[in-house]
């Protein structure tokens, strides 16, 4: 039976987008198709760098296309990361998403989390950017293993540092002894955060992710004033003793406006050698924490030596040891934030499209 390239158009406007449930033919996201002796190359575009949703496209189009006789599929992914709402004042109208991680509580592993989220979206194929915004203990240039000062190509913007691909820029960069304490008064952590969201160079980014100190949410209060947050990823515990500290922070971007985009549950449990898994901590504060924000529970990351060996040796565990039990959290969790990331977006515009620029990436899957 010859395959007719009318009806293979046809099978894929039908096809649903895996984050949208919605028609490709009805988002406008069906970029192109040809058909050459037999074989279908088609262009779609997604919004979402996630694995998942890049695995789900080609299941659904391989589906699609098998009753009419195709059985070759070259599937050309473009990946669009959608927008935050930004003003015209936006001083970064060229990074699309800005999300805070934050907590409230000191210790249960932002800055941990922080870094490999970032890492795993880079991995991802997306352009990051990583930001230190806790100026009192900066933690980025141990976790990532730099040191150095930032420089200004026009003595007026500071470029980020640079490490696994990823822009970095923390106050540690700025200090002659990154050990050295500092005594900041409240406008001076104002004037420094604000700095660093307009003085540094971060140019286009897909996410620019925040590391907060723990506390009171300052650092969101003066963010939130001078910029629309894509939103914030609450990190918890799963102990109870744990959660009041946390349960402010999600009143905080409550109050602030800031969505709350989902939650992490870190030091989780422990897995043994005999791979069975230890609840050291007690269990439920994420799910307990995420029900109180109405956000979703992104995942859980166990409590491993690797994570806080592989901290302290500068080199985070996604990119260390990807294929690890905490590695592979880190990146399941990354590819939930960016599916998040796009649905909000979503309803919020009602599927309209992400703009075009040099941030899409393209990712061929042969079959
Ligand atoms: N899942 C984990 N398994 C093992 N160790 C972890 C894990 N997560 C974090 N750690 C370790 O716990 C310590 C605290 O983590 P981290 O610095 O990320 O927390 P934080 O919330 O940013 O702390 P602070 O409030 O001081 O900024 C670090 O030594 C880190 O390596
Ligand atoms: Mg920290």
């Amino acid at each position: 039976m010859a395959v007719n390239l009318d009806d293979v158009k046809e099978a894929l406007r039908k096809v649903e987008d895996p984050i949208f449930e919605k028609p490709l033919g009805a988002l406008g996201t069906l970029l192109g198709v040809e058909l050459e002796e037999g074989r279908v190359r088609a262009k779609i575009r997604i919004s979402s760098p996630s694995e998942d949703v890049r695995k789900t496209i080609q299941n659904r189009v391989e589906a699609a296309l098998q009753p009419l006789g195709v059985d070759f599929v070259e599937l050309d992914v473009e990946v669009s990361v959608p927008t935050r709402e930004a003003t015209s004042e936006d001083p970064l109208p060229d990074v699309r998403n800005v999300i805070l991680v934050m907590s409230g509580k000191g210790g249960v592993g932002k800055s941990t989390v922080a870094t490999n989220l970032a890492l795993a979206l880079r991995r991802l194929g997306t352009r990051v950017g990583l930001l230190d915004a806790d100026i009192y203990g900066p933690s980025l240039p141990t976790m990532l293993g730099i040191e150095g000062h930032p420089t200004s190509k026009d003595g007026k913007r500071i470029q980020p540092l640079q490490r696994f691909g990823i822009k970095l820029m923390s106050i540690g960069f700025l200090l002659e002894d990154p050990k050295q304490a500092i005594v900041w008064r409240g406008p001076m952590l104002h004037g420094a955060l604000q700095q660093f969201v307009t003085d540094v160079d971060w140019g286009g980014l897909d996410y620019l992710i925040i590391d907060s100190p723990p506390g009171t949410g300052d650092v969101a209060l003066t963010l939130a004033q001078k910029l629309r947050l894509t939103g914030a990823i609450i990190v918890t515990t799963p102990q109870e003793v744990a959660l009041q500290d946390v349960y402010k922070s999600v009143s905080m971007c409550q109050k602030l406006n800031v969505p709350i985009l989902g939650v992490v549950e870190n030091m989780s449990h422990f897995i043994d050698s005999a791979g069975v898994k230890h609840e050291l901590f007690g269990s439920g504060g994420g799910a307990k924490i995420a029900e109180f924000a109405g956000a979703p529970l992104f995942g859980q990351v166990p409590i491993a030596t690797e994570v806080r060996e592989w901290g302290d040796q500068g080199t985070p565990v996604v990119q260390a040891a990807p294929a690890s039990a905490a590695g592979v959290a880190f990146a399941s969790i990354a590819d939930t934030l960016a599916e998040q990331v796009a649905k909000i977006h979503f309803e919020r515009t009602g599927g309209e499209e992400a703009p075009e620029g040099e941030g899409p990436k393209r990712l061929r899957i042969l079959r």
